[in-house]
């Protein structure tokens, strides 16, 4: 049995930070949410305007945010002395845990900048773990080169070669390019929720076709069978284990329940944030 494709998903331009222009692709109206994925974004441009004003310091609380760079450079820091520096092909994994006051701004004025951030939510026995970032350089992404493509593990297991990020959950993160007119076929734990996001060409899954700046939502059962038909092809394969827990959102904080929210807006107001 093969995964098919549930929806095909067009995310919707907003804006976010201090005027950060980007595209939301999960956490937008028409996909609210595929547990355990709470928010998808794609920044890409050239045009400072549109990232030049970064997101200047802002708390998370209750979940992960795994922020990947195609191109570009970011600055993180954060209100406990914590700092790290993305940049092409790079990984920031954080764990917001119980709570961080952080900024994310851009380390260049002119140029391409390219990625994605994706919140991961974390299980209710571990929205209150403390922070933690993993910052994972380019050359630390393993690459599985096969015949007509390739892929860089950034999280999960492909012919018995592991990512570095580490979920606290079942869950998987590649980035692959598929050559014209190739086939992909890979296995996906069943039961997974799971999507793919294509950034460069076109991919087919049966007989759906998902284009560029497309996200396709995949069925819960079977392998994942790929092709590209027109172009090479590049996109984000992303799939984990659904927590099947009440979501409570409120900004910034993902909880399980409001009071839990309401109580993550008392603890930021009052400085209980570290
Ligand atoms: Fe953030």
């Amino acid at each position: 049995m093969n995964r098919n494709v549930q929806s095909i998903i067009k995310g919707i331009k907003t804006s976010d930070g201090a005027g950060v222009n980007l595209t939301r692709i999960i956490g937008s109206p028409e996909l609210n949410m595929l547990d355990p994925f709470l928010l998808l974004d794609e920044f890409g441009s050239e045009d400072p305007n549109d990232y030049i004003a970064g997101f200047p310091p802002h708390p998370h609380r209750g979940f992960e945010t795994i922020t990947y760079m195609l191109n570009g450079k970011f600055r993180h820091k954060d209100s406990a002395g914590n700092e790290g520096f993305l940049t092409d092909g790079s990984v920031q994994w954080m764990t917001a845990g119980k709570g961080v006051i952080h900024s994310e701004m851009p380390e260049q004025t002119d140029g391409l900048i390219k990625g994605f951030q994706l919140w991961l939510n974390l299980p209710k026995e571990k929205k209150m773990i403390s922070p933690k970032y993993n910052d994972i350089n380019a050359d630390e992404i393993p690459i599985v080169n096969f015949k007509n493509g390739k892929i860089k593990i950034i999280s999960g297991k492909h012919l018995g070669i592991s990512g570095p990020g580490k979920p606290h959950t079942g869950m998987l993160y590649f980035d692959i390019l598929l050559d014209i007119g190739s086939d992909l076929i890979l296995p996906i734990e069943n039961g997974w929720n799971g999507f793919i996001y294509v950034y460069s060409g076109s991919i087919n899954i049966l007989d759906k076709e998902i284009n560029k700046n497309h996200l396709a939502v995949l069925t819960q059962e079977g392998e994942l069978k790929l092709h590209s038909k027109e172009e090479d092809s590049r996109f984000i394969l992303v799939a984990g284990e659904p927590l099947n827990e009440p979501v409570a959102r409120g900004g910034p904080f993902v909880m399980n329940t409001k009071s839990e929210i309401l109580q993550a807006f008392s603890d930021y107001e009052e400085g209980r944030f570290a």
